[in-house]
């Protein structure tokens, strides 16, 4: 299937590591011009690299996706390198802990709203205005399946990725007649560098798992509540990704779509 990606700008946040990354490379290896967008200035510039070795166009852009002035500047940045901008993937967010909502502390709610809701919205305000002039989009978030179903001790977490599907809903109808698609995508469990810090976190909080390795906690995790019984991976989420942004998918808008093993099922 050609995915008519081929050419189009692509912003993705968080594209230095984990889902963002393997979403860069897919969408280069489609022919797209991607920037690489990451707090950390050396992992965007990695993945730039190894995209520009692969024979595509790449720019990596230094930004905090939860800063207004950053995001503005990549927005102009890309323009600058680029002139348009075809397609938006919201990767950025993640947890900063695990513990009983009795037990969260008021700056863990906000930093983590902060790194999974407000970059959305950030970005999302920057960019839209673009896509907007060009009567074309497609704008995709990266949710999960806490954006499906609560799960104990992630409430922070779970309530930014539920605000996600929201915040999808309300732009894909108030972008539809430009016809930009507003999508959000639910993974499961990937092991990523975030999932990683995640399995600290348990290892640290839980006896239990106090003689366990990291990639033990995960699959035990992964395995408890799967019915496929096994992970996704980086490169699953990125073709489904990758799907969303083609023409192919120009008459699916304001859905979170689940890629989770069958965790959730609607
Ligand atoms: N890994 C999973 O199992 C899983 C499952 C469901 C959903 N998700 C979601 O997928 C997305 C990516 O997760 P991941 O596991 O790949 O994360 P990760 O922590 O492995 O990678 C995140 C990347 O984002 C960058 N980053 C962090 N804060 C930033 C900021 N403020 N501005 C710009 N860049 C920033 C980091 O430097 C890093 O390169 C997140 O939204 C996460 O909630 C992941």
């Amino acid at each position: 299937m050609d995915l008519k990606i081929k050419g189009k700008t692509v912003i993705i946040t968080g594209s230095g590591n984990g889902l963002g990354r393997a979403i860069a490379l897919g969408l280069a290896a489609e022919g797209a011009k991607v920037v690489v967008a990451d707090l950390k200035k050396q992992d965007a510039e990695k993945v730039s690299a190894e995209i520009k070795t692969a024979g595509n166009e790449s720019l990596a852009v230094c930004c905090d996706a939860t800063n207004p002035d950053d995001v503005e500047q990549m927005v102009q940045k890309t323009l600058e390198a680029y002139g348009d901008i075809d397609i938006l993937v919201n990767n950025v967010g993640g947890g900063f802990d695990t513990g009983f909502v009795v037990k969260t502390s008021i700056d863990i709610w906000d930093k983590t709203i902060e790194l999974n809701l407000k970059s959305a919205f950030l970005c999302c305000r920057a960019v839209a205005p673009v896509m907007m002039k060009n009567k074309k989009g497609r704008i995709i978030n990266i949710s999960s399946v806490s954006g499906r179903q609560g799960e104990p001790l992630l409430g922070p977490y779970c309530a930014a990725k539920f605000g996600i599907a929201g915040f999808t809903q309300v732009l894909a109808k108030e972008l539809a007649r430009f016809e930009i698609t507003v999508n959000a995508v639910c993974p499961g469990y990937v092991y990523t560098p975030g999932w990683e810090k995640l399995a600290q976190l348990l290892k640290d909080a839980y006896p239990s798992h106090a003689a366990k390795s990291l990639e033990e906690i995960f699959a035990e995790r992964v395995k408890s509540v799967t019915p496929l019984g096994r992970p996704q991976t980086a490169e699953e989420i990125a073709s489904l990704v990758a799907y969303l942004a083609s023409e192919e998918a120009r008459s699916i808008t304001g859905q979170s779509i689940s890629i989770d093993g069958g965790i959730f099922m609607n």
